[in-house]
């Protein structure tokens, strides 16, 4: 599926004559959202593209007032990264109004494309989930008792994380069994507090698939603070930033499926492509790499 400026509605735009807005999401505390704002603002530099940003710190209401702001302030392009995936119809109705094209990165907004925004940039998170589960069930050789630790509630990437890993489980190791789960919010405090209670209530667990590296490091600190060795609780997690990919290196961590948030050129590449009145796909999946014992060592310069 593509969408043109003619079908969403709206007059082509050399990009290099408007401004554009970025709302970041989430606190830039996690390496995730500092490449993700890094590469969006590196990528309008080199581009000598006016760019204004906001962060809502992780608050909804904020993101939603924060878009609303980008606009007065005169956005004519808008790049979202959401926290939520419901809940924006007052950006996109007023968006609507002033013809506003809005390109989301990674996490989707539930809408109908080409109308409510034009392009969704982001990864295919079943199949991040998919492969993680390749790497629990390596490094478990097919058995044993996992946890799952979820992202935050209310976004299609836990959602598509968790769809893909028990998808792959059920269909290809019978010698699993998923016990236990429980959000950790995506954060590092989460992932920590969510591991001490889950080794009191089952210490003989094996697994611990973290959807993203951030819990899986706060699980490496409760799994070390309650005295475990590296290696006895397999962990596998989805994001691929630098001190995860360290861990798989000193045996704390299996494997990590990266999820690419370096949308910078592909968001432009868009936005440009739409405003010269361009087909643009209305879904573009980037490209994640993955680390395990057999590359970490060698790789993690890469990883970011
Ligand atoms: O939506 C993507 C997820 O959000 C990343 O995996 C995570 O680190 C961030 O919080």
């Amino acid at each position: 599926e593509t969408c043109t400026v003619d079908r969403y509605g709206g007059e082509p735009f050399d990009l290099s004559e408007v401004r554009v807005g970025f709302s970041q999401s989430e606190a830039e505390s996690n390496p995730f959202r500092i490449t993700e704002t890094e590469s969006i603002r590196t990528e309008a530099e080199e581009r000598g593209v006016d760019l204004i940003t906001a962060n809502a710190q992780s608050d909804f209401s904020q993101q939603i007032s924060d878009v609303q702001d980008l606009m007065s302030q005169g956005a004519e392009v808008l790049i979202i990264a959401p926290l939520n995936s419901d809940g924006w119809k007052p950006v996109l109705d007023e968006a609507a109004e002033r013809r506003i094209p809005i390109i989301t990165v990674d996490r989707a907004i539930n809408g109908t494309a080409c109308e409510d925004f034009v392009t969704f940039i982001g990864s295919d998170f079943v199949e991040q989930g998919r492969r993680a589960a390749d790497q629990m069930i390596a490094a478990l050789d097919g058995e044993g008792e996992v946890a799952i630790l979820l992202g935050a509630a209310g976004n299609n990437v836990t959602t598509e994380r968790t769809e893909g890993f028990k998808e792959r489980i059920e269909a290809e190791a019978p010698g699993i069994e998923l016990v236990f789960e429980q959000s950790g919010d995506f954060t590092r405090e989460g992932g920590q507090s969510v591991t001490e209670q889950l080794i009191q209530s089952q210490p003989d667990i094996d697994g611990i698939y973290a959807q993203n590296d951030e819990m899986g490091i706060g699980a490496v600190t409760a799994l070390g603070g309650a005295g475990r060795g590296a290696g006895d609780v397999r962990i596998v997690t989805v994001d691929g930033t630098r001190t995860a990919v360290e861990y798989i290196v000193d045996g704390w961590i299996s494997g990590v499926v990266e999820s690419n948030p370096r949308f910078g050129p592909l968001a432009f590449e868009a936005a440009e492509a739409f405003g010269a009145g361009e087909e643009v796909g209305t879904q573009l999946i980037i490209t994640d790499r993955e680390y395990d014992s057999s590359n970490a060592e060698e790789e993690v310069g890469d990883a970011y």
